[in-house]
């Protein structure tokens, strides 16, 4: 399973990316909008950090503009990975770009039957948001575990990229069902690291450590 971070922070990308667990980001206009800088530049900025997708989101509404948007971002950097809604015009520029060659994540989707569409336009990534799934009364696992199935049913090559992750069982139950990447915030990142019995069973080492009075160094 691939393992991308959902931020525009520079600096925990960077620190991420130095443990060589990190194999792409994404980004919205709102993770944009709270890192207070010019969205190119700290789109190049990441491309500069990390070699795998980096997600840009178009704000256009229509085709054409989203085309003249996708254009420039996608002149960024090679890694660059345009992003579009899941609408119609979302669609139709999804199947524009991917056939030339661009990867494209289809975001803000919600049903399986929005799913199965980005897979028929040619969609790299589809991004079906679990958080705001499940704030809103459904139920965001089923939704991945209904995508996979159809996506497994036609072979389709479109990657699953669980997205709006709030915690580390989220992130579990996504290895489960077998979606293919997960974006998740940062700290939901380090999150998966941490266990109690680990901390108890370090301090524990380091005091029968201190009590031989010896060092490695
Ligand atoms: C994914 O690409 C989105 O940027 C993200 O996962 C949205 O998460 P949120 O629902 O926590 O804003």
């Amino acid at each position: 399973m691939k393992f991308f971070v959902d931020t525009a922070d520079i600096a925990e990308i960077r620190d991420l990316e130095s443990t060589g667990l990190l194999d792409g980001v994404t980004t919205n206009p709102t993770l944009i909008h709270k890192s207070g800088r010019k969205f190119l530049e700290v789109i190049e900025e990441i491309c500069g950090v990390v070699d795998g997708p980096v997600s840009a989101e178009v704000v256009a509404l229509d085709h054409e503009t989203m085309m003249k948007e996708a254009e420039i971002l996608r002149k960024i950097a090679d890694n660059v990975c345009i992003k579009v809604p899941l609408t119609i015009d979302g669609l139709k520029t999804c199947k524009a770009l991917t056939g030339e060659g661009t990867k494209v994540n289809v975001t803000l989707c919600f049903s399986a039957n929005q799913a199965l569409l980005a897979a028929k336009a040619g969609a790299t990534f589809i991004s079906p948001f679990v958080g705001r799934h499940d704030d809103n009364g459904f139920d965001g696992l089923a939704l991945i575990e209904d995508i996979r199935l159809i996506y497994d049913n036609y072979s389709f090559t479109t990657e699953i990229l669980a997205a709006s992750l709030r915690h580390p069982i989220h992130v579990l139950d996504c290895a489960k069902i077998g979606a293919d990447v997960i974006t998740a915030p940062p700290a939901v990142i380090r999150m998966l690291s941490k266990h109690v019995l680990t901390d108890k069973g370090l301090e524990g080492f380091a005091a029968d450590w201190a009590k031989t009075g010896q060092t490695i160094l």
